[in-house]
């Protein structure tokens, strides 16, 4: 008994001691263990005599005079697009394939417009950016010369529209950033999905309070592109051309394409207008498809099928706001699956969802959606003045459905009038800086990583989206 009892008191000298020599900082014993994301990008102060481009307003310009760069699959459907559009002059189209180049022209003379001057030259993107006769230079290119000729364009006094993601890098990202500040011109990433019509539809309701505060949303870009990724011909529009996309995929392993389910939600919940993002953490899955669909379709001992391909077929990114909202973020292109961007929206008095089953759910029944009448009607009822207005053109014409021919008729009006453009470039830069984020927080088990403030300060001047009219 007595050996028991000098035991038990040996044991808990040696446990009281033990914690008196733990090194507990006053702060952890108090508030809790906690570990704060990492600032692997801090930001610097902004340059004095550079001044921030929140709701910049440039002077009007009566004809837009626009310069194109990069005909591929993307690029030929813009110039069509343009076409249809007044208030504009399509001056220079530029493509390293001539065929590309001719292609573009035959749209423009279909549509009976002058030619357009062409370019064909590797660098001759720069010449056009010089002349003196363009007030638009739109960037159509693959993702590598996004922010180059953004720069470039800019630099040399011109207002730019730009395919997504805009940067690749948060380097890139505040490229754009001090570019626009410095020149005071406007960097618009082409965010199309924007101005689809049940994203504009919930914005409008967002902003009129059906939701109650949104406190949650997601938007994903689910599309299996191993199709396009490996396709063999490069120059009849099945692939991407130098298979540049692939060499992303392969290089590369994170949200790869965040802009497209990004953009929509963002501008729900007024991200740089009263809130912003904070930090993420991101995860992927191991790489399974793009290896099968090679060994598929090249054979199992081909260089396709025995190559790295660093991408993981599933990466999910979370990201939190200062204002205490959550966003959950997916990417997939290498799995059999059908195409979704998610765009869900959750908040204290109701709910919406595109993909996979469109439909809205509203208090005091948010149990279950509204009955497909009930839908019909609040899709009505809320559709945003902006749909109404180019809706019939837009689905002629076409792209996406209609959304492209919104987005460019909407750059062009804001151009025209002289207004603030719907998407800024703080927008382009923080929905494009979530790659290298990703990627970081990936290659590190999901370590939390700060996002950096684009505004530098400037995300509290305005509470609201707005898309002037
Ligand atoms: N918003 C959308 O819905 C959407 C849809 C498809 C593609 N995109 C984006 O559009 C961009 C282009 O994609 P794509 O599918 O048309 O790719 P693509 O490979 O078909 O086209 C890119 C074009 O850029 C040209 N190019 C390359 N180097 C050039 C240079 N130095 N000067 C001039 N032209 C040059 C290529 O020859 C090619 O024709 C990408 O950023 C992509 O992410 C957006």
């Amino acid at each position: 008994m007595r050996n028991i009892v000098l035991f038990f008191l040996t044991f808990f000298a040696f446990v009281l001691n033990s914690c008196n020599n733990m090194e507990v900082p006053k702060k952890q014993s108090e508030e809790g263990t906690k570990f704060m994301a990492v600032d692997l990008f801090p930001t610097s102060e902004r340059p004095v005599g550079q001044k921030d481009v929140i709701e910049l307003r440039t002077e009007a310009i009566d004809t837009v005079r626009i310069g194109f760069i990069g005909l591929g699959q993307r690029g030929t459907g813009a110039i069509f697009r343009y076409t249809n559009i007044k208030g504009v002059k399509i001056v220079a189209i530029c493509d390293i394939i001539p065929e590309y180049v001719d292609i573009a022209q035959k749209r423009i003379s279909d549509a009976n417009l002058p030619r357009a001057d062409e370019y064909a030259g590797e660098q001759d993107w720069k010449t056009i950016c010089e002349r003196d006769d363009i007030d638009l230079i739109y960037v159509t290119t693959n993702w590598m010369l996004h922010t180059p000729i953004a720069k470039y364009a800019m630099e040399h006094g011109k207002h730019v529209a730009v395919e997504v993601p805009a940067a690749l890098t948060i380097d890139e990202c505040w490229t754009l950033v001090n570019t626009s500040e410095r020149t005071q011109k406007h960097c618009m990433m082409l965010e199309n999905c924007n101005y689809d019509f049940f994203e504009l539809t919930t914005l409008n309701m967002a902003q009129k309070g059906l939701f109650g505060e949104v406190k949650h949303v997601e938007g994903a870009y689910i599309h299996d592109l191993r199709w396009l990724n490996f396709a063999e011909n490069e120059n009849d529009f099945t692939g991407y051309v130098n298979n540049w996309r692939l060499e992303q995929n392969a290089n590369n392993n994170g949200n790869l394409y965040p802009t497209h389910g990004l953009g929509p939600i963002c501008h729900i919940l007024n991200i740089h207008r009263g809130d912003k993002m904070e930090y993420l953490v991101s995860m992927s899955t191991n790489q399974f498809g793009m290896t099968k669909y090679a060994e598929e379709k090249y054979g199992k001992d081909s260089p396709a099928a025995n190559r790295e391909y660093k991408e993981g077929d599933m990466n999910t990114t979370i990201i939190r706001t200062h204002n205490g909202k959550t966003i959950m973020l997916q990417h997939d292109v290498a799995s059999p699956r059908p195409y979704s961007r998610l765009h869900t929206i959750s908040g204290t008095e109701g709910f919406a969802q595109k993909y996979p089953k469109t439909g809205i759910a509203l208090e005091p029944h948010a149990h279950s959606y509204v009955s497909d009448t009930e839908f019909d009607s609040l899709m009505l009822a809320y559709k945003h003045p902006i749909t109404k207005e180019y809706e019939e053109k837009a689905k002629e014409v076409g792209g996406h459905g209609g959304m492209d021919f919104i987005m460019d008729s909407r750059l062009i009006y804001c151009l025209r009038n002289g207004l603030p453009l719907d998407q800024d470039v703080y927008d382009a830069a923080e929905w494009s800086s979530i790659i290298e984020l990703s990627i970081k927080s990936v290659e590190n088990q999901s370590m939390p990583v700060h996002i950096p403030d684009f505004t530098r300060g400037a995300w509290k001047k305005n509470l609201k989206v707005t898309y002037y009219q």
